[in-house]
């Protein structure tokens, strides 16, 4: 089941989640190179905020964001205006687009994922040759996740599982990806972060 939960939330998600926010996404930032440059994708982008301040650090980069709710995509208009382009899709069903990406950025969306192989394995296909996937959730490690997945899935059924960096890890390798970087963060006394950078195997054929 696909989550509704962010329909219902969009206008109120920046200010509830804000510190959770600034924290996983400056570590996102903190892992793209100093000179990224080209087309950027961000996969579940939300209310644009990741976007919004990669445009800020990088204003020459093009930037398209994609995301299965309508409300929080209209968030991100507000924010972004022209400067982005947003489009309303299942990322487990990524759209054809006309270019490949430089750079692929995802945030706190895994735990969203029916099946992260096929997903992972859909963004390989939209990199290019070189380009990078910086994907970044909440670790499975945390106690706020541990305890808290029943209540969660309350919450919002959209939720599946959270994953530790390990787990994510063999995936990646699994998928055709080379690690380039990996760690563990803090996000808050509860919950702890994950982000993984890597790059598509070469092609030795
Ligand atoms: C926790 S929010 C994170 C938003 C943003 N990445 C951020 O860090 O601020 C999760 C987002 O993923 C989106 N999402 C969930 N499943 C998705 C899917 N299959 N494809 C695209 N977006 C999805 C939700 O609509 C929501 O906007």
């Amino acid at each position: 089941m696909k989550s509704n939960y962010y329909q219902r939330i969009a206008s109120e998600y920046d200010r509830k989640w804000r510190k959770f926010s600034e924290r996983t996404h400056q570590v996102v930032l903190d892992a793209l190179p100093t000179d990224a440059s080209g087309r950027v994708l961000d996969i579940g982008c939300g209310t644009g905020a990741l976007l919004e301040r990669l445009i800020q650090l990088h204003p020459d980069i093009r930037v398209f964001g994609i995301d299965t709710s309508a409300a929080m995509l209209a968030e991100a208009g507000k924010r972004l205006g022209s400067r982005a382009t947003l489009v309303i899709q299942d990322s487990e069903r990524l759209p054809e687009f006309a270019e490949p990406f430089d750079v692929i950025i995802s945030s706190n969306v895994l735990h969203y994922i029916e099946n992260p192989a096929d997903w992972l394995g859909q963004m390989h296909g939209l990199l290019k040759p070189g380009g990078l996937l910086i994907l970044q959730d909440f670790s499975k490690s945390s106690r706020a996740v541990r305890y808290g997945t029943w209540l969660m899935r309350r919450i919002d059924r959209g939720f599946r599982q959270a994953y530790g960096l390990d787990e994510v890890k063999v995936l990646m390798v699994e998928v055709g990806f080379s690690v380039e970087k990996r760690n563990v963060f803090p996000i808050d006394w509860l919950w702890k972060g994950w982000l993984v950078r890597v790059r598509p195997v070469a092609d030795q054929s």
